[in-house]
């Protein structure tokens, strides 16, 4: 028997890209950001995004997650191409599979970071007390025991991005997609951030999607793909022994 095996042979497609092209036209010209771009990102695992600025990261985050529709190109969730389904499928898959945390938090700046944490709960009907309960769970995981009752503008970036992160799980999606979520963070706050997405991982078999400029951070997670003028270029996989 072979010893040594990658850690993701026998996982299963969640989200799969398959050709998918995105362009802006601006007055002045056509950027191409997306150019035939296939990726699979499979069920349980911890993927990092990484490439230069402007490259497409954002972009793509936002297309697999049912916000940005490709041009050509499909985004099949589970098998069911998400961009051909109605409106109200894209509203519940959104909804009920995808958590997002914005590259730019996009908090609400008259809320507490406990009130935007429970906020994806109550769009869904849940009970005010639970929500609040995990709420402030996910918010002292992450270091926030102290400031959940701050609004945004009272909070630095690094702590607006651990509110973004709390809102991104309160719903225990089943996939998060987290733009740049550390780029704020000194060390210490960026490993408690990871291991709060490591424990969730593991506990929860939560798949996450992770854009990362962080050479460290990319380092912790299961693959990493790069994005390369609008295409993914070499994807490094873990080795598990
Ligand atoms: N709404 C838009 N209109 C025109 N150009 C855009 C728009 N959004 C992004 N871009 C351009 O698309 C490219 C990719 O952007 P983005 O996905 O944000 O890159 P990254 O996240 O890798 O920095 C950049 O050149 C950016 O300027
Ligand atoms: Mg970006």
């Amino acid at each position: 028997m072979n010893d040594l095996s990658f850690g993701n042979s026998e996982k299963k497609c969640l989200i799969e890209a398959v050709n998918v092209d995105k362009r802006y036209t601006t007055k002045r010209e056509m950027i191409q950001v997306l150019d035939q771009v296939n990726l699979k990102v499979l069920s349980g695992e911890v993927l990092g995004i990484v490439g230069a600025s402007g490259v497409g990261k954002s972009t793509l985050l936002h297309v697999l997650g049912g916000l940005d529709k490709p041009m050509s190109g499909s985004v099949s969730f589970q098998g069911k191409d998400i961009y051909k389904q109605s409106n109200e499928y894209l509203d519940k898959f959104r909804n009920n599979h995808i958590g997002f945390v914005f590259q730019f938090f996009n908090l609400l700046p008259d809320f507490t970071a406990l009130e935007n944490a429970m906020f994806p709960a109550l769009i869904q009907n849940q009970d005010k007390n639970l929500a609040k309960e995990r709420a402030e769970y996910l918010l002292c995981e992450v270091g926030m025991k102290d400031r959940m009752h701050h609004k945004p503008s009272e909070l630095s970036g690094g702590e607006n991005q651990r509110a973004a992160l709390a809102r991104g799980l309160i719903n225990q999606p089943d996939l998060l997609l987290a733009d740049e979520p550390t780029g704020n963070l000194d060390h210490h706050a960026s490993d408690q951030l990871i291991e709060l997405i490591r424990k969730m991982n593991k506990e929860f078999n939560q798949t996450f999607v992770i854009v990362t400029h962080s050479q460290r951070i990319a380092e912790q997670l299961d693959r990493v793909m790069e994005l390369v003028d609008g295409q993914v270029g070499p994807i490094r996989e873990k080795l598990v022994i």
